[in-house]
């Protein structure tokens, strides 16, 4: 592609400003992975239907391979690079790893930027389509919300164990 044909624009990712050139077609989860080297946001399906890429956008939960990049400078744009350290883990990791929240763990960067987002909802009384009001975060609750992030290993039983504990 011409130089032309691309645009320069910023991108700020786990509090650092990166100032990318791509094509002005370049998804998120593309710049993320292919230009900024952050491979934790996982490509499933590209198409919007697995949540393996999902990140958070101004603390929202979003599937980044349906975003185009270009349209995201201003926003702070968390991955789950930035969501905790080996030494310093977020809650939601630490349950997942004291819950075997996983097997393969392909899944798992999305379903723990997704659970963040997911509990901030609940914190801002956003309701499901389980319930109208304010919820209590029950079992139910917790797989409804959490719906939009597949598991081909099934450890999904494991994974609401972990959200819900992140949650106390
Ligand atoms: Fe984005 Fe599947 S890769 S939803
Ligand atoms: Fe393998 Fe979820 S742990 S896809």
């Amino acid at each position: 592609m011409p130089d032309s044909a691309r645009e320069t624009f910023p991108l700020r990712v786990n509090g650092v400003t990166h100032h990318l050139t791509v094509d002005p077609r370049t998804t998120l989860l593309d710049a993320l992975r292919e230009h900024l080297s952050l491979t934790g946001a996982k490509k499933g399906c590209d198409h919007g239907q697995c949540g393996a890429c999902t990140v958070l956008l101004d603390g929202r939960r979003v599937n980044s391979c349906l975003i185009l990049a270009i349209s995201q400078q201003n926003a702070q744009i968390t991955t789950i690079e930035g969501l905790g350290t080996p030494e310093d883990l977020h809650p939601v990791q630490r349950e997942m790893l004291e819950h075997d929240g996983f097997q393969c763990g392909y899944c798992t960067p999305g379903q723990v930027c997704s659970a963040v987002g997911m509990l901030a909802e609940v914190n801002d009384g956003w309701p499901s389509a389980v319930t109208e009001d304010t919820p209590e975060l029950s079992r139910e609750e917790v797989r409804e919300r959490m719906s939009g992030n597949l598991c081909r290993c099934g450890a999904y039983p494991n994974i609401v164990d972990a959200i819900l504990e992140a949650a106390r």
